[in-house]
């Protein structure tokens, strides 16, 4: 990380050794072991010695990240409070955190204490006031037209994602792809260059690369680093076979798309002086006039004036809150919006 320049980089997400300091082997209770993280790189002398490491990459990434740039790492209870407090000392500014909630975890085995069901990431700009990228209509669509939460409900990696050597797990921690999906598509824009300082199998860089993103991965264990080539080789493999359409891989927000007065649907020919609009549930209907405005009950203003008025509300979108009829169905004001929107492209 200290050979690279200094803004060189527009997201960090970091999987940092988690300091688990298990003891002894862990049985289940037919006897057989558990795959657990027992390697040396998660191995630290005392707390002193991980808070060392973790400052000393914590400040290396936020000297990388551009102004505008985030950092997201994830961890668990054995280390993620030290993590937080830390994003905070140095200057960071927490934006969330995120609950990953394992749809499939480890049970407690012992049953001395609650199954661990959760990872924690935190999300974090690069200082106060930073203007960071957070793609809020992505997030939207991702979840079936709703806000995305800071709760994740998706399963550990398992399946043929999960590399195997040996009939073994390849590596004890490699993330899901789908938790890479989120928070690549949630905090960057095609094209951004994203630095994992602890790649594993490389998860973040296959995910980057099938979404157009660029990457650096860091990784000390040379066999880790062969894996990690060699899912992203097959990566690459897919994208080359054409799958991958540029135009799909990012998400045009609100403000990217062109502005349409609701009068253009009037002066286009869209909608006629006199057309009736309804709400959804048809409570209310208002009536187009000629310089697109509507009116209801003597009142008139705009789409959104009165639809807010009908509802008795401080502030509509009467984009979304207004439909019209054609061939007999109820359609959404929006849907010809986004027709002049199509044309204009
Ligand atoms: C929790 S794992 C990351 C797993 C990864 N997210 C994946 O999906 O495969 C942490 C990784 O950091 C590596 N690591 C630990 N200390 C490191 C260091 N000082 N420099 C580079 N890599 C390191 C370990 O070898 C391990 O593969």
């Amino acid at each position: 990380m200290a050979r690279l320049p200094a803004g060189s980089v527009d997201a960090v997400f970091a999987d940092p050794p988690y300091n688990l300091q298990l003891e002894g082997e862990l049985l289940r209770p037919n006897h057989s072991r558990v795959d657990g993280v027992a390697e040396s790189w998660d191995r630290f002398e005392d707390l002193a010695a991980y808070d060392r490491f973790s400052r000393a990459w914590l400040s290396e990434a936020r000297r990388l990240l551009q102004p505008d740039g985030t950092l997201w790492v994830i961890g668990s209870y054995h280390n993620i409070f030290r993590l937080g407090a830390m994003l905070q000392d140095l200057g960071y500014w927490i934006l969330n955190d995120i609950i990953w909630r394992k749809t499939n975890p480890m049970p407690n085995f012992r049953g001395r204490r609650f199954t661990n069901a959760h990872e924690t990431l935190i999300w974090a700009a690069r200082g106060r006031g930073a203007r960071y990228r957070f793609n809020h209509w992505a997030m939207k669509n991702l979840n079936d037209e709703l806000q995305m939460r800071s709760d994740w409900l998706l399963p550990v990696c398992g399946g043929p994602e999960r590399l195997k050597q040996r009939g073994r797990k390849a590596h004890p921690t490699q993330k899901p792809e789908a938790l890479l999906h989120r928070v690549l598509l949630a905090s960057t824009a095609p094209g951004d260059l994203v630095l994992d300082p602890f790649f594993g199998t490389g998860t973040t860089g296959a995910v980057a690369q099938r979404l157009g993103r660029r990457f650096i991965g860091i990784e000390r264990d040379e066999t880790y680093v062969q894996l990690a080539r060699e899912r992203i080789a097959a990566v690459t493999a897919e994208a080359g076979k054409g799958s991958a359409d540029p135009a799909l891989l990012a998400t045009p927000g609100a403000r990217d798309a062109p502005r349409i007065p609701f009068g253009w649907l009037v002066e286009r020919g869209l909608l006629q002086p006199g057309d009736v609009l309804m709400d959804a549930r048809e409570r209310y209907s208002a009536r187009v006039a000629a310089d697109g405005s509507i009116a209801v009950d003597g009142f008139r203003g705009s789409i959104h004036q009165v639809g807010a008025r009908v509802q008795n509300l401080p502030a509509c979108n009467g984009w979304q809150f207004w439909f019209t009829r054609r061939n007999g169905e109820r359609v959404p004001i929006d849907l010809l919006r986004q027709q002049i929107r199509a044309e204009m492209n």
